[in-house]
């Protein structure tokens, strides 16, 4: 099934390379190319999970960003901003001298803040983005699990 090999070079941290080795290791892996096609292979099926989303959601997005990086936090302010109409709140956390933890707490159609989490996932400096969404319980979503269908939406 699989089609001929492509080699790659790619530039990895060390202290990240390291740790991904270490895992590997313990899970067994006979080599780093395999686990590095496996980690590929969960990246698509995270994708595809994430894009078959549809309807009112409502989520948290979380995100680790160094501060230090030049332009990010300005960068940051701006997507959420163009974004405000989606997001309920936002908490920051301030882990050590140059690490924050953010969480957005969103509502809305699942492709805005698919769309949303985007554009954060790409930017430089922004590392271990999680998104979790879950349908909103109101009449007129499929998935509703709401037992009171007639609750109040805004
Ligand atoms: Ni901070």
């Amino acid at each position: 099934m699989e089609d001929e090999l492509m080699r790659i070079g790619v530039s990895i941290p060390a202290q990240l390379l390291s740790e991904f080795d270490a895992i590997i290791k313990k899970r067994g892996y006979s080599s780093r190319s395999e686990a590095i096609r496996d980690a590929i292979r969960g990246y698509l099926l995270d994708y595809e999970t994430f894009n078959q989303t549809e309807g009112d959601q409502v989520g948290v997005i979380s995100l680790m960003y160094n501060h230090e990086q030049r332009g990010l936090i300005s960068l940051l302010t701006d997507i959420q901003h163009e974004n405000a109409q989606i997001i309920t709140s936002t908490i920051h956390i301030h882990l050590d001298t140059s690490n924050c933890l953010e969480i957005d707490v969103v509502q809305g159609s699942a492709r805005d803040i698919r769309a949303f989490a985007d554009k954060i996932i790409v930017q430089s400096g922004v590392y271990q983005v999680r998104v979790f969404v879950i349908p909103t319980p109101h009449a007129g979503n499929e998935n509703s699990t709401c037992a009171d269908d007639t609750a109040e939406t805004m």
